[in-house]
């Protein structure tokens, strides 16, 4: 009985949470399969439209794009693709029911209690928190927090210092995540590398010559919006006219509002009404440079996709040390294949994948002088935008893999 209470409790839950969401019932998932270079062009002049969402990259790669589209834009959206001629089909019928099956799964996942950390579901922020608590509070040697600035909100953004030697001149990488709100893949991923760093007395080597400072949620307004009203919001959720948030990637202070970004705060993709209006990207800002010479690697988690993305996301040159970070994202991608990961898609954000200016890499390298600075793009999910929670586990391993040699790449090099 007492089983059957506590899913009757969880299924009330989730009635109640469900009444309060944004809907998505009747929004569909389209799998295009462009042939050619042009029909990816001439899906550019739709990419930002308000009521289509460009889940995959848009670019030519042979891969098929996911873009959801909303119930009462469907028909347009079909008819153009067989005007255009571009083949597609129905990957999700109704978006609705995959966001209920995950929030069930979601809800019905064992709570965490006061300071457990389960990687069978997406854990929410408060829970990420008093992880990080408990972690400080059973390892004082080695952990130390640091609350680095306060969302739109009124969230603490929360930083993880781990160290073998408090007050240390070691370099340091530095690792954020959850820079997009829906990207709850990210968050696991830190939270996962959190954890194998402290509590896992095996990679204690890790540490002997790096400490490593990590930001498990980059955007935590966001991210709880997404948890709670909107599964699919990306971006901040400060005030900003017409519609609310920017995307904190595109509000850094390096080339800003170049190639890739909107000015308009309805677009998924709004730059901020200027560089780090938003308290979020000022505090990682500030955060790396009052450690500028210490840190010599910059890592940002993203899903999904699977690209390992360096510099410069704002122009198509190469950096010149393309060759090196070239390099070093094989050694990574080689360790992740070893452990029966996919295969992920190395070079700089423009080439490979889209040009986007604003970015934390781009001004991680160009301004902080940090110039080892990856996008890590997840891998993506079955059929959603993440895995199900069932599949979190096995993907944050596979991860760990390849994130040990960015570890001992900068031991053995500083
Ligand atoms: N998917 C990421 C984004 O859209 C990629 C960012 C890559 N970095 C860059 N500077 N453009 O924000
Ligand atoms: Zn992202």
């Amino acid at each position: 009985f007492g089983h059957v209470q506590q899913t009757f409790e969880g299924i009330k839950d989730i009635v109640v949470a469900a009444a309060w969401a944004k809907s998505y019932d009747g929004y569909k998932l389209y799998r295009l399969h462009p042939t050619s270079k042009d029909q990816v062009e001439l899906l550019k002049k739709i990419e930002n439209a308000d009521k289509i969402d460009f889940w995959s990259h848009l670019r030519f790669s042979g891969q098929p794009i996911d873009v959801m589209v909303e119930p009462t834009t469907q028909d347009a959206f079909t008819w153009f693709l067989n005007m255009q001629g571009i083949k597609y089909d129905i990957a999700i019928d109704n978006i609705e029911r995959i966001v209920n099956e995950e929030r069930m799964q979601q809800m019905l996942a064992p709570r965490s209690d006061s300071g457990s950390i389960s990687f069978s579901k997406f854990n929410r922020f408060e829970e990420i928190n008093a992880y990080m608590d408990k972690l400080a509070a059973d390892y004082p040697k080695l952990v130390q927090l640091e609350t680095i600035g306060q969302t739109t909100e009124g969230r603490e953004m929360r930083v993880i210092q781990i160290s073998t030697k408090r007050g240390s001149r070691k370099p340091v990488i530095f690792v954020d995540a959850g820079i997009h709100a829906r990207e709850w893949l990210a968050p696991a991923q830190a939270l996962y590398l959190i954890k194998e760093l402290v509590e896992n007395e095996a990679n204690r080597h890790l540490l002997e010559k790096v400490d490593w400072h990590i930001l498990p949620v980059f955007n935590p307004d966001g991210y709880e919006y997404s948890h709670t009203k909107a599964r699919f919001w990306r971006k901040t959720r400060s005030n900003q006219g017409a519609c609310k948030g920017t995307d904190a990637n595109r509000n850094f202070g390096y080339h800003w509002g170049e190639v890739g970004t909107s000015d308009s705060s309805c677009s998924d993709i709004f730059r901020g009404p200027s560089a780090f209006s938003e308290p979020e990207s000022r505090a990682v800002r500030d955060y790396i440079l009052y450690r500028q010479n210490q840190i010599k690697l910059y890592l940002t988690f993203h899903s999904y996709g699977n690209y390992l993305l360096y510099p410069w996301g704002f122009t198509s040159a190469l950096p010149h040390d393309d060759k090196e970070l070239r390099s070093l994202g094989e050694k990574v991608n080689n360790a992740i294949v070893a452990a029966g990961g996919n295969s992920y898609t190395i070079g700089t954000s423009t080439n490979v994948l889209y040009p986007a200016a604003g970015g934390t890499d781009d001004w991680a390298k160009g301004v902080a002088g940090v110039e080892l600075a990856y996008t890590i793009e997840l891998p993506a999910g079955g059929s959603g935008f993440d895995p199900a929670p069932s599949q979190i586990l096995g993907h944050v391993q596979q991860t760990f893999e390849g994130i040990k040699e960015f570890g001992k790449y900068i031991e053995y090099k500083f």
